[in-house]
């Protein structure tokens, strides 16, 4: 069965919106993780940034705590991160390029660049009982370095079959290079998920992909939360204004 790890950031950017710095606040990514959960979700996601802009250490914290399925840690290879990753412990750790201006992850790791930083930590966090995922774009070179690293998975970048979705040639051009990825690194031993800009209406043209085992999707389904509790909302509110 595929399964789906829904990634909780966009709750946190929400509530640092409007309570950034003051350690409490709605929504809580906490709660949202445990509405995935109860509702089926097989994993729960959280990218601790270094510049903590959704995601805080507390809430990181909390949710190994109370996370039952598996905790997928989102993280650059910086030594700060690292190090926070070896403490908690979270189930598997995916290594994501972070760049500072980005509004989100927007590209795949070189890891063909940065093959012997990647092994080194892929090894310390392997050693704690840490699976590793390498997020790369649909590149042979990047799956051929990602296996050299010893990792577990590799994340497929799905960012640009998303983009193109809308244009059948540039939709048939992505999902063709994700397919080759796809079989390339399940030859290579990797183990196979795929994540970024997935949403209700491309997800179809993804299940197409041979060799998944999970897929990663955050911003669209908060969106999709939002309309559909919307109404719920408003009328618990009116409710509480009823008797005035
Ligand atoms: N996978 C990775 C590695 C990510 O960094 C992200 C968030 O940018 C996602 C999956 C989820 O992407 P989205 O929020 O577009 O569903």
């Amino acid at each position: 069965m595929l399964k789906l790890g829904v990634n909780i950031d966009h709750a946190a950017t929400l509530r640092e919106a409007r309570y950034r710095g003051l350690g409490h606040g709605e929504p809580d990514p906490v709660e949202a993780a445990l509405i995935c959960e109860a509702a089926g979700a097989h994993g729960i996601t959280a990218h601790l940034r270094e510049d903590r802009r959704h995601i805080q250490d507390r809430d990181l914290w909390k949710l190994r705590e109370v996370v039952r399925t598996r905790l997928n840690m989102e993280m650059a290879n910086a030594p700060e991160i690292v190090e926070i990753a070896l403490k908690v412990k979270p189930d598997i750790v995916c290594l994501v390029p972070e760049r500072r201006q980005e509004v989100t992850t927007e590209g795949g790791l070189d890891v063909a660049g940065n093959e012997a930083a990647l092994t080194d930590t892929r090894k310390r966090l392997n050693d704690r009982g840490i699976e590793v995922s390498l997020f790369i774009a649909p590149d042979p070179a990047q799956v051929e370095a990602a296996a050299r690293t010893g990792s577990q998975f590799i994340e497929l970048h799905t960012g640009a079959f998303a983009e193109h979705f809308g244009e059948a040639a540039g939709r048939v051009r992505e999902v063709a290079r994700l397919m080759a990825a796809a079989r390339q690194a399940h030859q290579a031993g990797l183990q196979v998920n795929a994540g970024h800009g997935l949403n209700y209406q491309n997800l179809a043209g993804l299940l197409q992909l041979p060799h998944l085992v999970e897929l990663n999707i955050g911003h669209s389904i908060l969106c999709r939360s939002l309309v559909t509790g919307l109404d719920a909302a408003v009328r618990e509110m009116l409710a509480l204004m009823r008797d005035y």
